[in-house]
């Protein structure tokens, strides 16, 4: 069996918070969005990916796949085997391939590592076979992996499009040029070890099927991010710390109110919520988001982030705070 392999790409990307969620799918094989989303890239919580395809078209043989330095569990290697058939089709290539990813923190901790993992893997695979796409075709490449990761090929605040065609050649994102150099930071507090119950897709899935509040979340979305642009376009915190939270609150509730219920917080999560009130309350400009899991964000000014962290970190059930500034799109960093 033969060892040699073609070019090696490594790419890293960082993951994002989206500050206007995205929760259902208009179309499920192609990961299509029933509505846009906007977010940030963060510098840190990202992940590296080296991806070699194997120079011979050998019989049988698997992609492998090693996650945070152990050989990857079968439905993770599944996964990515998915996604690089994707990449295959289009190289015109059937080679196998060695994938090794790593997360800047532990898969398991459930902290939005399918945004930066597929933004790697895109960034890595495809220009390991040989094609050289554009920024927006690999947006719409990383969407087929997970709908989030279509945002972290670019940097800093990111709006991704819904698109109307059936192929997703638009439901891309895009540089919210507005934004750059903005210095805010979000503030993660991490209220549980352990991945989180139900993943996204299941979750949007039957929120989609059985939450009475599904068609009121899409009919709102629009508005929010309207409401997000001219409030990146007028680096205006507070307005855009609003729609954050009535954009997570929402898609909570539409979620809470699915059937069976889908719950993702816990006592800390509400308790962090409470923490971030009360320092906008003595005057500090914070925002919290929640994700598809129980952790808070707190979205704040750089000059205040110290004090967030500090007031997070004190909340019963906080495990650790892990503070992060806006950060650049996914990008190769070695080629051998
Ligand atoms: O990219 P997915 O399928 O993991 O979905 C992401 C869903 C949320 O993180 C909850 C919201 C978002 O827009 O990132």
């Amino acid at each position: 069996m033969s060892e040699m392999t073609g070019r090696a790409v490594t790419a890293v990307a960082g993951t994002n918070i989206a500050l206007c969620k995205y929760w259902g799918k208009r179309e499920a094989a192609l990961n299509l969005p029933a509505t846009g989303s906007l977010s940030l890239t963060l510098d840190k919580l990202g992940t590296c990916t080296t991806v070699a395809f194997d120079l011979e078209d050998r019989a049988g043989a698997e992609d492998r796949v090693t996650l945070d330095g152990a050989p990857a569990a079968p439905a993770f290697r599944d996964r990515v085997s998915a996604f690089l058939d994707r990449v295959r089709a289009r190289a015109g290539t059937r080679a196998r391939a060695r994938v090794t990813t790593d997360n800047s923190v532990p898969t398991a901790a459930g902290l939005a590592s399918s945004a930066s993992g597929f933004a790697a893997l895109a960034v890595a695979a495809s220009r390991a076979a040989g094609l050289a796409l554009e920024p927006a075709e690999l947006s719409a490449l990383a969407r087929l992996g997970s709908g989030s990761a279509a945002r972290s090929i670019f940097g800093g605040f990111v709006e991704m499009a819904r698109g109307i065609s059936a192929d997703g050649a638009d439901a891309i994102a895009h540089p919210m040029s507005a934004g750059d150099g903005w210095d805010v930071r979000l503030v993660v507090a991490v209220t549980a070890r352990g991945e989180k119950p139900l993943g996204s897709t299941a979750a949007m899935e039957l929120t989609a099927r059985t939450s009475p509040f599904y068609a009121a979340w899409v009919a709102a979305a629009e508005a929010d991010l309207a409401a997000a642009r001219a409030a990146i376009g007028a680096r205006d915190l507070g307005a855009l710390g609003a729609v954050a939270e009535r954009s997570a609150l929402r898609m909570h509730a539409t979620a809470l109110a699915a059937e069976p219920a889908i719950i993702y917080w816990n006592p800390a999560t509400l308790a962090a919520i409470e923490a971030v009130r009360a320092l906008r309350a003595r005057g500090t400009p914070a925002y919290f988001t929640i994700d598809a899991g129980p952790h808070v964000k707190a979205l704040c000014a750089a000059a205040d982030a110290d004090a967030v962290a500090a007031a997070l970190a004190a909340v019963p059930g906080v495990l650790r705070t892990i503070g992060a500034a806006p950060g650049p799109g996914a990008r190769v960093v070695e080629e051998t």
